[in-house]
């Protein structure tokens, strides 16, 4: 064993600690009231880069801090930016969980609490990797630059802006980003494509006032089944959206990529069962893999108006929303789909009602080529820790900053996701495999190595 893995070892209980410390605290961004907890899991984060002696910068942005820190410059190495994410979503229905969300709970090789696997416990294997290296070998084989960001799960404003105005600053060779899935229990992956997204808020606005149904009904159109009508009208089913233009610019998928697609090993009736339900639905002409990887789809996030209380209240609302979103597809652009889905709400929209939308965010999906000489250094890290060779898989998800990265640095990103599909990122009870933490950490030290080899 290199002296690097038994380091690990013997600091394994102290990781997960440490992990504990950052996961306890709620820093949920969407929510106002969580302004200092935000800040001090920036503050928490920065932290771990002082200890490492890495130069160290809590950056204020238009929304919520930026950390950024580098590692003590390695002459003739390749330069590697982390990016990953201390922002976690919110916690509720908060009666679902088990054990409360911020009050870390290890249960069958588990560590169960928001933002375990989403993306406290991923980001965390980056910086103790960092940390193995500079504990017994005196510094990092390369050179390490740290991008940690609050606002992930809220459209990434504020790293948007400074990566545009700090180009050179974040100048690297390849990016590395934890914040996804392996591919199934024992089958690590790497990630070569990821969706992007088209994120709005709809409103609908009727009569002045809530109206009594039965003196009204009838005779002016209530803003709920208005805004039901609307919806329903945006997709058909044949599981197709019907916005102008929507699949113009869709890529479409090549028979080769079918046949690799096709050939991972996917038990359907498992997937289902894992969730629930007892039957797929879906996209017509494509398998489940090709749906969640490959193809734009249409979802309610959110759906208000009307009375919500115990028992029945016979009114017309004066208003109903929802929040909605549209994943998207190399090589579909978020302006473009706003355009078109203004067009077709104007066309939906029945007499009497007003509508307004306003775009929450945007960004486009991923794809990242795999002849790289930085896949294959992954590949070989991922070996030695998980024990298996990774497949190639894409993500159903979004991690809007990939894009950015692509064309404001003109970097490709490595996207190792050490969770699983089902982590409940985003649901109650998120947690993260304590192996995995442990996994991730140790692929990540052997990553450093293997990019380190790489010269251009
Ligand atoms: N880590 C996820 C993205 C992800 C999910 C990658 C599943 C791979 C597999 C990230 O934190 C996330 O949730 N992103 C949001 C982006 C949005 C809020 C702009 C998403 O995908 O909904
Ligand atoms: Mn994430
Ligand atoms: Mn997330």
């Amino acid at each position: 064993m290199s002296r690097i893995d038994r380091y690990l070892q013997s600091q394994a209980e102290r990781f997960e600690e440490e992990l504990c410390q950052l996961l306890r605290i709620p820093s949920v961004s969407a929510d106002p009231e969580h302004r200092d907890d935000i800040r001090r899991a920036a503050d928490w984060v920065a932290d771990q880069f002082r200890g490492l002696g890495f130069s160290t910068e809590v950056i204020r942005t238009s929304g919520h801090p930026l950390v950024c820190a580098e590692s003590p410059p390695v002459a003739d190495a390749p330069t590697v930016l982390v990016y990953g994410h201390y922002d976690v979503q919110p916690p509720d229905p908060l009666d679902q969980w088990i054990s409360p969300p911020f009050e870390p709970s290890r249960r069958e090789g588990n560590l169960y609490a928001r933002g375990a696997t989403d993306d406290k416990g991923q980001m965390l294997t980056h910086v103790k990797s960092a940390e193995a290296w500079i504990e017994t070998e005196g510094r990092l084989p390369l050179n390490l630059k740290f991008v940690v960001e609050g606002e992930e799960e809220v459209g990434s404003d504020g790293l948007e802006q400074f990566i545009a105005e700090n180009a050179r600053r974040l100048a690297c060779d390849c990016v590395v980003i934890s914040d996804g899935a392996q591919f199934g229990p024992g089958q690590p992956a790497i990630t070569y494509g990821l969706r992007g997204i088209a994120c709005y808020e709809l409103r609908l606005t009727g009569p002045n006032r809530d109206l009594h149904s039965g003196s009204f009904g009838g005779t002016v159109t209530n803003p709920a089944n208005a805004l039901a009508g609307m919806l329903a009208g945006l997709v058909d089913d044949q599981g197709k959206v019907r916005i102008p233009g929507f699949y113009d610019d869709v890529l479409p998928l090549s028979d080769r990529e079918r046949e690799e697609l096709a050939s991972l090993d996917f038990d359907e009736q498992e997937y289902l069962e894992q969730i629930g339900v007892e039957a797929a639905t879906g996209e017509a002409g494509y398998t489940i893999l090709e749906r969640r990887w490959t193809r734009p789809t249409f979802d309610l996030n959110g759906l208000g108006g009307g009375y919500q209380g115990q028992g029945a209240k016979t009114i017309i609302p004066a208003t109903a929303g929802a929040k909605l979103s549209f994943r998207l597809v190399p090589d579909q652009d978020p302006q473009k789909i706003t355009a078109g889905l203004r067009k077709r709400l104007a066309e939906l929209c029945p007499p009497g009602i007003r509508w307004e939308l306003s775009g929450l965010h945007g960004s486009p999906g991923v794809l990242i080529p795999l002849d790289s000489p930085y896949v294959e250094a992954a590949a070989r890290a991922i070996e030695h820790a998980f024990g298996r060779r990774p497949v190639f898989t894409r993500e159903g998800g979004s991690i809007p900053i990939v894009g950015t990265f692509h064309e404001v640095l003109k970097v490709d990103t490595l996207l190792l996701g050490w969770g699983h599909d089902d982590d409940n990122a985003h649901s109650p009870n998120e947690k993260f495999a304590l192996a995995d933490f442990h996994r991730g950490i140790k692929a990540s030290a052997r990553l450093w190595e293997e990019l380190s080899k790489i010269s251009d």
